[in-house]
């Protein structure tokens, strides 16, 4: 199985400068053949408000939503950390909020770390998490849960000012105690800056690749998503393809009859 990951163990791999590879999963299937393929790091993302919920943004995602997918990821998972999403409005009204919610995620969910949106403005809630013993993973640059404020899903810190802005909320995640940090839709230049200021990993996602590590929603990469495909993202499979031609042959099947055959009767 190999060493079982731990946040220490994430953190460790940039010193050792090894690439960490990070997918989203939201079942007990998908994690345990994520987890068996190797992945160091499972994220029960807010991301299954679009790929499993059909929403429209990750806005509607709630603390349950996230411990109910946590519990049947955990059950898949032997070696992989698993890192879950605080949503939305679970931790921007305080650091008891913040800390309320993220010990449900850990005793409910049975999460091994989780993970917040904000840089500055979430210091004090990330100290708090790390304090109270929970691992906490940042995220800058285009964070989804501000979507309206951004007004649309678009790159961040292309102007000095933003990537200043940017910089700084990625200096105030580590120093609040964070193990690693995202680094979403931001140039690739101000990524690599980061990646070199930062002793925590950073961990890509539209951001290049000078990070430590990268992460995509696996629904994206495996081709089984097709709402909408960011720029940033590489498809590995066809994934939807490949269903429907299955589900076609299995339709044909039952039609003529041809399914179930002998070998599928009981005498
Ligand atoms: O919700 C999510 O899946 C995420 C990753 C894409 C980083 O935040």
């Amino acid at each position: 199985m190999g060493r079982k990951m731990t946040a220490p163990e994430i953190r460790g791999m940039k010193e050792r400068g090894e690439k960490i590879v990070c997918l989203t999963a939201y079942d007990y299937c998908f994690a345990r053949i994520l987890d068996e393929a190797g992945i160091d790091l499972l994220l029960v993302g807010d991301s299954l408000g679009s790929v499993v919920q059909g929403h429209e943004s990750t806005l509607p995602v709630t603390v349950e939503d996230i411990i109910y997918h946590t519990r049947a990821v955990i059950r898949g998972r032997r070696r992989a950390l698993v890192v879950s999403d605080m949503p939305f409005m679970t931790f921007q009204l305080g650091v008891d909020e913040a800390k309320r919610n993220a010990g449900r995620l850990v005793q409910e969910g049975g999460a091994e770390a989780v993970k917040l949106e904000g840089g500055l403005t979430q210091a004090a809630a990330i100290e708090a998490l790390v304090k109270m013993g929970v691992p906490v993973m940042g995220h800058v640059g285009l964070t989804p849960q501000s979507v309206h404020q951004f007004g649309g899903y678009r790159i961040q810190g292309r102007g000095e000012a933003d990537a200043r802005a940017i910089f700084e909320d990625a200096v105030a995640v580590e120093e609040s105690g964070a193990f690693a940090i995202v680094l979403e839709g931001i140039p690739v230049q101000l990524a690599r800056e980061i990646t070199q200021r930062l002793t925590i990993p950073t961990i890509g996602i539209g951001a290049g690749m000078h990070c430590d590590g990268q992460i995509l929603v696996v629904h994206d990469m495996l081709g089984l998503f097709d709402d909408f495909t960011p720029k940033f993202v590489k498809r590995y499979a066809d994934l939807k393809e490949t269903i429907g031609g299955a589900v076609r042959s299995y339709m044909d099947e039952v039609r003529t009859a041809a399914f179930p055959a002998e070998e599928h009767a009981f005498h």
